[in-house]
């Protein structure tokens, strides 16, 4: 990772906590009212249908390009992005720039803080079913990770690289950030924070989610598995 890399992201890293230990009610309202500006192209409601643009509920966490039934540009097909706080943000302040080849056609939304604002609001076009996965245990975390992580990683703080690098106190963190750890080129670029969402994503099936990522790990099963790791990584702080 090039050093202005790791600084950018780093910063987009501050200013998104902090940007999300302050997102109020207020925030959300005025998300929802900037969201006008898209609506016109794309529906927000769960199972909307596609309009000029892909139906956007949930679309945070998700990899790009794969809403059902609708035809990208090649560029937003190919593109490997996850959409995430950071990468979200860039793109709706200058889509074509930020992503040469879409076909978005929307000029941008100039203003920071009318971004974190749509940010906010988009962040609770969520399913219920990931609100509730959210909810886990972290002690069953404890068992799931003994049981499928722990052969290539160690959770405790300060604890040894093994396969993959040690996850004390990750979610919530930029990825690839582990000194001394040599990870895949496709996470190193990816730019990825570890929200809830990504984790899960992440966990479900970390090939699918992150192309080339070289964690061979065939996935977590279950809702209440997922739930449950990530309450315990959660609570790794
Ligand atoms: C003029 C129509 C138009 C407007 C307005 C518009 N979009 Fe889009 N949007 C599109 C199109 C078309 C695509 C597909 C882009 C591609 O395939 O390259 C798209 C794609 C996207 C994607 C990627 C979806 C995916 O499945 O990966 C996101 C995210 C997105 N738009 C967010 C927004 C937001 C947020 C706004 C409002 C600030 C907005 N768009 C306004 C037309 C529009
Ligand atoms: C077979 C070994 C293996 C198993 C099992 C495995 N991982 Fe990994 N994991 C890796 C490797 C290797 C990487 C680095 C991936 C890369 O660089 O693309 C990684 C990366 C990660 C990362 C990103 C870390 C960072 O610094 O950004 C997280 C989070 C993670 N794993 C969580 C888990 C959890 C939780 C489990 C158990 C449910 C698990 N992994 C199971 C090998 C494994």
């Amino acid at each position: 990772m090039k050093l202005t890399n790791i600084i950018s992201t780093c910063v987009a890293g501050a200013v998104l906590m902090m940007a999300s230990s302050a997102v109020y009610a207020d925030d959300i309202d005025k998300g929802k009212k900037l969201a006008k500006k898209c609506t016109g192209c794309h529906t927000l409601n769960e199972g909307g249908k596609n309009r000029l643009g892909p139906n956007l509920y949930g679309i945070l966490g998700q990899p790009a390009g794969k809403v059902k039934g609708y035809k990208y540009s090649k560029a937003m097909a190919s593109s490997d992005i996850v959409w995430n706080n950071n990468n979200f943000t860039d793109f709706i302040e200058k889509p074509k720039k930020f992503l040469k080849g879409t076909k978005m056609g929307y000029a941008g939304l100039k203003k920071a803080t009318k971004r974190a604002d749509l940010l906010a609001y988009f962040e609770t076009l969520r399913s219920e079913n990931l609100r509730k996965v959210v909810a886990g245990n972290a002690t069953d975390g404890t068992r799931v990770a003994e049981k499928h992580c722990n052969v290539c990683h160690s959770f405790e703080k300060g604890g040894k690289v093994v396969f993959g690098p040690n996850l004390f106190n990750m979610a919530g963190k930029p990825a690839a950030a582990i000194k001394g750890f040599r990870y895949s080129r496709a996470l190193t670029n990816s730019n990825l924070i570890w929200t809830d969402d990504n984790l899960l994503g992440f966990l479900a099936n970390p090939e699918q989610f992150l192309k080339g990522t070289t964690a061979r790990f065939p996935g977590l099963k279950t809702a209440k598995q997922k739930a449950d790791i990530l309450a315990y990584m959660k609570s790794l702080k």
